[in-house]
C-alpha cells in the first residue's frame, strides 16, 4: 500500500452483489465504503423533482453546477445527501433507478461525477463501487473485480431486495423488476461514454451459481492473495 492510500474498484451490472461485498469488503478491511450509483441518484432525484428532463444534456449540466452531492460513510452504509439534505432512502425509489441510469450517459454529468469521485477517493483506503471506477475513475485501482451473474440470478437478487426495503405492502412484481434491470443494463452497456464493462486487469466473478458466503470468501481471499492488509473485522 502506498501514500495514496489503496483502492479496490468494483464494477459490475445491478443485482451482481457489488454492494454486499463492498460493504463487507470495507468492515473486514477497515476500509471505507463509497457508493458511486448513489451519487448518480440523488443527482437524478433532484433533475426529477425539478421537472428538468434526463434527455436534456444542456438542462442537466446547468442542474448539476448548483447542485452538491455527498456520500458519508456510516455503519449502516452510506447517507447520501443532496444539497446538504439527507436523501438515503428516497434515492431507491423505482423512478429515481432509472432516472438514475438515464442522467448518467451524459458526458458532462459524468465528468463532473468523476471528479467528485476522484476527490472522495484519492489518499484514502477505500472501496469504491459503480460501473466504471475501475476503467475510468480510478484506472490505477490498486485490485479491481468485475462481477457479474445471469440476468435471471440478478433480477431474482433484486425482486428480494426491493421486496425487503419496501416492506410486504409495495411488493413489487417480478416481471416488472426483471424488465427495468434488462433496460438499465443495456443503456448502462451500450452508452458512449465510459459504458459498463471490465477493465482488462480486473478479476471478473461470474456469482450465477455461488451463494452470498461463497461469494464473500472467495474475494477476501482474492484481496489477501494480492495486497497484504490487516483485518479488522471478522464478521460476515
Ligand atoms: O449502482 P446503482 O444501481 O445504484 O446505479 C444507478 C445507476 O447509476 C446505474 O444504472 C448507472 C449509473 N452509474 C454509473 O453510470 N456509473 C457509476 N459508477 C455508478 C452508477
Amino acid at each position: 500500500m502506498t501514500e495514496r492510500g489503496c483502492v479496490i474498484a468494483i464494477d459490475g451490472p445491478a443485482g451482481a452483489g457489488k454492494s454486499t461485498v463492498a460493504k463487507h469488503l470495507a468492515k473486514h478491511f477497515g476500509f471505507l465504503n463509497l457508493e458511486t450509483g448513489a451519487m448518480y441518484r440523488a443527482f437524478a432525484l433532484k433533475a426529477l423533482e425539478q421537472c428538468v428532463d434526463a434527455d436534456d444534456a444542456a438542462a442537466l449540466e446547468g442542474l448539476a453546477s448548483e447542485t452538491s452531492i455527498t456520500l458519508e460513510a456510516s455503519e449502516g452504509g452510506n447517507r447520501v445527501l443532496l444539497d446538504g439534505v439527507e436523501v438515503t432512502k428516497r434515492i431507491r425509489d423505482a423512478a429515481v433507478t432509472q432516472a438514475a441510469s438515464r442522467v448518467s450517459v451524459h458526458p458532462p454529468i459524468r465528468k463532473w461525477m468523476v471528479g467528485l469521485q476522484r476527490s472522495l477517493g484519492r489518499g484514502r483506503r477505500v472501496v469504491m463501487e459503480g460501473r466504471d471506477i475501475g476503467t475510468v475513475v480510478f484506472p490505477d485501482a490498486d485490485l479491481k473485480f468485475f462481477l457479474d451473474a445471469s440476468p435471471e440470478a440478478r433480477s431474482q437478487r433484486r425482486f428480494e431486495q426491493v421486496g425487503r426495503s419496501n416492506g410486504s405492502g409495495g411488493r413489487p412484481v417480478r416481471a416488472a423488476v426483471a424488465r427495468e434491470l434488462r433496460e438499465r443494463d443495456e443503456r448502462d452497456r451500450n452508452r458512449a461514454d465510459s459504458p459498463l464493462k471490465a477493465a482488462a486487469d480486473a478479476i471478473v466473478i461470474d456469482s450465477t451459481e455461488m451463494n452470498l458466503d461463497e461469494l464473500l470468501i472467495f474475494i477476501e481471499d482474492q484481496v489477501r492473495a494480492h495486497l497484504s492488509l490487516p483485518v479488522v473485522s471478522e464478521e460476515i
